[in-house]
């Protein structure tokens, strides 16, 4: 436990006011989205420069106490959770956009660089970041490195990963690393950048991070199609994928569709009721694209897969169509969702959907059970409502059950227990069902070194 007079040593590392303690802060800032575990860190601190992140490291190895990164705090794999008394490091103070070159395409980000800030300077730049999800208004650069976020275009443009071209760590031992010099050639050994996407935290903090940009996409188009059922939505993917550069292929349940038109405030695609719906975008550079895209559509028509379909003529019913796959998270939020998150390569997605989906309506047949995700990428979001009157814990308690089963159909399709979401708290006991007793072994190996004394965001991926 961090005692009053390590606390009072914190304060001189930053600036004045910028370490809290009251119990609001604490309550706010030692949690993200998930809901399963109760906040409790020590203090939460500000940060307003590197220099002042690598004095907190320093501070926290002199007296052994865990720090936890903290960006948007939009995770849902408690990966930001506080929940044993450390201190928080808030990046809200390391916000600004520091840079942006036009001949490079990239922008020089702070760690708590807002996505849709990010987004928005590109595009006024003539520009573009297309890592985008549902919380880019919250979620913070460096939290999207540590999770190495995916979201909804990542079947054109991949995941964080790809556009980071360099990166400052500060490592648990409080070492600066400048990781790539943002080159897009360099053959000199280990690409240690790598090491830190991903790592949750657990190696070291991003301090500043170099974003690349892309050309900004013509006459983004989208089609919401109605499908027969959930074994007809991959043929549609292969349908439109083989003739049209897509941007996304998302799908999600008539349960979902329900759970966003109760909000009053999104039209609804079309009348036909269907049990399953495809989202898709492409750039209708030509007429001759969208005609191709109309043609395709009634192909699907005609093989029975798709029941009826939609596809936006301007901006405003393009934003409308998204809004029925981005606001599905948010609106099913108040129920306590149970989220699994999990991926197989996308040629496996029919037979791996049909197993999952068997073992889903034998075990909870009293749950309602919400699909939805980037299915183009392999990538399925399989949501359990929590029943009104079902406890919280005990319900979490029958989700963990079924998961073992869910996870073992995982593993035998060497697939992922967390596509996106990382593993953070929440997948944590799981992950030998996606990496080797071995794997794990090296990657403990790994964080050894970067961080011997075990203080950066502890018990996150593996327990200690
Ligand atoms: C999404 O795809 O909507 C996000 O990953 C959030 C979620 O899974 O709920
Ligand atoms: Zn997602």
């Amino acid at each position: 436990m961090t005692s009053p007079a390590q606390i009072e040593e914190l304060k001189t590392l930053v600036e004045p006011g910028k370490v809290l303690l009251d119990a609001d802060s604490l309550n706010t800032y030692g949690k993200d989205w998930t809901k399963q575990f109760a906040p409790a860190p020590t203090a939460i601190v500000f940060p307003k420069t590197i220099e002042q992140v690598q004095a907190i490291v320093r501070w926290a190895n002199q007296h052994k106490v865990a720090l936890v990164p903290s960006g948007g705090r939009t995770g849902l794999s408690a990966a930001a959770v506080a929940a044993n008394g450390e201190v928080v490091v808030s990046f809200d103070y390391m916000n600004q956009i520091l840079d942006v070159n036009l001949t490079d395409r990239t922008a020089v980000c702070q760690p708590g660089v807002v996505t849709e800030h990010l987004q928005n300077v590109a595009e006024e730049k003539g520009l573009y970041y297309p890592v985008d999800f549902a919380s880019a208004g919250s979620s913070q650069i460096g939290g999207n490195i540590g999770t190495n976020a995916g979201g909804i275009k990542v079947i054109r443009y991949g995941m964080t990963r790809n556009w980071v071209a360099g990166m400052k760590v500060v490592t648990g031992k409080g070492d600066l690393l400048e990781l790539n010099h943002d080159l897009i050639k360099n053959a000199t050994g280990y690409d240690m950048r790598q090491l830190f996407i991903g790592a949750e935290g657990t190696l070291g903090f991003v301090v500043e991070a170099t974003m690349r940009l892309d050309r900004a996409p013509k006459n983004l188009t989208a089609m919401v199609l109605g499908t027969a059922d959930l074994d007809s939505i991959m043929p549609v993917l292969h349908a439109f994928h083989g003739k049209l550069d897509l941007t996304a292929f998302e799908f999600f349940s008539d349960k979902a569709l329900a759970n966003v038109m109760a909000r009053g405030d999104v039209p609804s695609p079309f009348d036909t009721e269907c049990p399953f719906y495809a989202l898709l975008e492409f750039e209708a550079t030509t007429e001759e694209v969208a005609n191709l895209a109309l043609e395709i559509f009634e192909n699907c028509v005609e093989q029975g897969w798709v029941l009826d379909g939609v596809m936006s003529q301007n901006q405003t019913q393009l934003q409308n169509l998204w809004k029925l796959r981005e606001y599905i998270s948010e609106t099913i939020s108040h129920r306590t969702p149970y989220k699994n998150d999990i991926s197989v390569t996308v040629s496996k997605v029919t037979a791996f959907l049909q197993e999952i989906d068997a073992i889903v309506a034998e075990d909870y047949p009293d749950f309602e059970v919400v699909w939805y995700g980037h299915i183009g990428d392999g990538n399925l979001h399989l949501n359990i409502l929590k029943p009104e009157d079902l406890d919280k814990d005990e319900f979490f308690a029958r989700c963990a059950t079924v998961n073992k089963r869910v996870f073992e159909t995982v593993e035998q399709y060497n697939g992922s227990i967390s596509a996106e979401h990382g593993v953070g708290l929440v997948k944590r006991d799981y992950l030998t069902y996606s990496r080797s007793p071995v794997e794990i072994e090296y990657m403990k190996a790994l964080k050894a070194v970067f961080d011997p004394n075990g203080i950066m965001n502890p018990g996150k991926i593996f327990a200690v």
